[in-house]
């Protein structure tokens, strides 16, 4: 349901295919090297398996203020337990600024300008639609009518974490920021890298759109990441106001355990210090979607030369009440970050940027071996780089329309890049990422 699958599916300006056998040796020459990757990054969860009593009782005391009393619980063939919660008990109407919040079933409108679909593009989709594209899908059983699935949280889960107050956040990046002065405003520092296109911060902007294809990187260590994402930003980047709402695919070992990729939402309305959280780890979002579970693991992912397999997500601006909506696919709702939760994107977004974030710690003294996107550089095409394709902004008349002049930055294009293009099929769109450690990035 809502993914598209692209079989091959190719873009009109790609460099023309190269000979045969040739692709055929490089498929499975890559074949082998994934394989050694895979093997030589057991990640070690050991460690963070040992803990004290009364650290024990404080997580279990958080847990049962986050996890609520479940209508029906399903659990997911990757071990996942997805609670199906009564809409009006989640978590996120015990925020304080949301005491009086009633339930928008609805945004009033969604974008003009969204695309009608043609036809071959519903021909594919009727094709995926039988198909599950999370994994708890696969239980066969639904969420009950007027409950929304979310996934229950662990001791395991916070125990991986830092400290309590690091569980589920995006570990202050604050702290060692340096703003860069060649735009754009990305916090940068912290081992935190990027690859991102990035729109100019002139102008009002009420939404971004993308389709991004899905991979699973391989991550070095427990307490890195690799995402792929859209930022709708608004507020100063060297102060203490910056408004984020972020949503993609990440891989995140610490915060779920495995190295699966999982669809995951953000916010934060004060630079990432005291508000927010991924997903609904803390009182926020309002899910409406009785279908999608936030943080729940994509299945299937897209294979070198093989399948791309991709996911469509809308945020916008309810134009009338306020609230920015997510939806997925061609048109199925998500829920909401109400209003309430933000001071500058309360009113508008001044920024929309698109791409993907490792975090780099260094181990060994060495550049991060962690992948992103697909852990092919950018130059490589379709079905072998990571791509973000059909970049659109929603305007001051909630109008959808492709995005005009991305900027783009990658910090270290030795270790992963970025390169953009504009074709009619895609619109704007670009292809990213990188292996992360190699002889050129050491
Ligand atoms: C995992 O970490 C623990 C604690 O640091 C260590 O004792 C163990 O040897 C490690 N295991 C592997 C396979 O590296
Ligand atoms: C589906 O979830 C139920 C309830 O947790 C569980 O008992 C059952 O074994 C699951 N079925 C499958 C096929 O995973
Ligand atoms: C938005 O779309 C409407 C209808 O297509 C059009 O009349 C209007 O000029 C557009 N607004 C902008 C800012 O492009």
């Amino acid at each position: 349901m809502g993914i598209i699958i692209g079989r091959k599916r190719r873009c009109s300006c790609s460099t023309p295919r190269e000979d045969h056998h040739l692709l055929l040796l490089t498929f499975f020459v890559a074949i082998l090297l994934q394989r050694a990757v895979v093997e030589s990054s057991t990640l070690n969860y050991t460690r963070h398996r040992h803990t004290s009593t009364l650290r024990l009782e404080r997580i279990s005391k958080h847990l049962n203020k986050i996890n609520k009393p479940p209508v029906l619980t399903i659990e997911s063939p990757d071990g996942d337990l997805i609670d199906c919660v009564h809409k009006r008990k989640q978590l996120a109407l015990d925020h304080p600024l949301l005491k009086n919040h009633k339930i928008q079933k609805m945004p009033t409108e969604m974008p003009k300008g969204m695309k009608v679909m043609r036809v071959e593009d519903d021909m594919e989709k009727v094709r995926v639609r039988e198909k599950a594209w999370q994994m708890w899908h696969l239980n066969g059983t639904r969420c009950p009518k007027g409950t929304v699935p979310i996934r229950r949280s662990t001791v395991h889960d916070v125990m991986r974490a830092k400290s309590l107050y690091d569980f589920g956040k995006k570990r202050s990046r604050v702290d060692s920021l340096s703003r860069r002065n060649d735009a754009p405003d990305i916090l940068s520092g912290n081992g935190h890298e990027h690859a991102i296109a990035y729109t100019g911060s002139s102008q009002e902007m009420y939404g971004a759109k993308a389709t991004i294809n899905v991979w699973d990187p391989s991550i070095q260590v427990i307490n890195e990441f690799s995402l792929s994402q859209l930022w709708i930003l608004s507020g100063s980047f060297d102060g203490t106001d910056l408004n984020s709402i972020e949503a993609g695919w990440q891989v995140s070992p610490e915060l779920y355990g495995d190295s699966r990729p999982r669809l995951f939402t953000y916010w934060t309305s004060d630079s990432y210090r005291a508000t927010g959280c991924y997903n609904l780890l803390c009182a926020g979002f309002i899910q409406t979607n009785s279908r999608i579970a936030i943080g729940a693991a994509i299945s299937p992912v897209s294979s070198y030369d093989g399948n791309q397999y991709d996911i469509t997500i809308l945020i916008w601006k309810d134009p009338k009440v306020g609230n920015w909506w997510m939806s997925f696919g061609d048109n199925t709702l998500v829920g909401y970050w109400p209003a309430e939760l933000f001071t500058h994107l309360a009113d508008h977004a001044t920024m929309v940027e698109w791409g993907g974030e490792v975090v780099n710690s260094r181990t060994n003294g060495q550049h991060t071996f962690t992948q992103m996107g697909s852990g092919h550089f950018a130059e490589d095409g379709f079905g072998k780089a990571s791509y973000f394709r059909n970049l659109q902004t929603v305007d001051t008349d909630n109008n959808l329309s492709s995005v005009q002049g991305i900027s783009t930055l990658a910090e270290n294009t030795n270790c992963y890049d970025i390169k953009s293009y504009y074709s009619n099929e895609w619109g704007t769109y670009f292809y990213y990422g990188g292996p992360g450690n190699n002889p050129q990035c050491p």
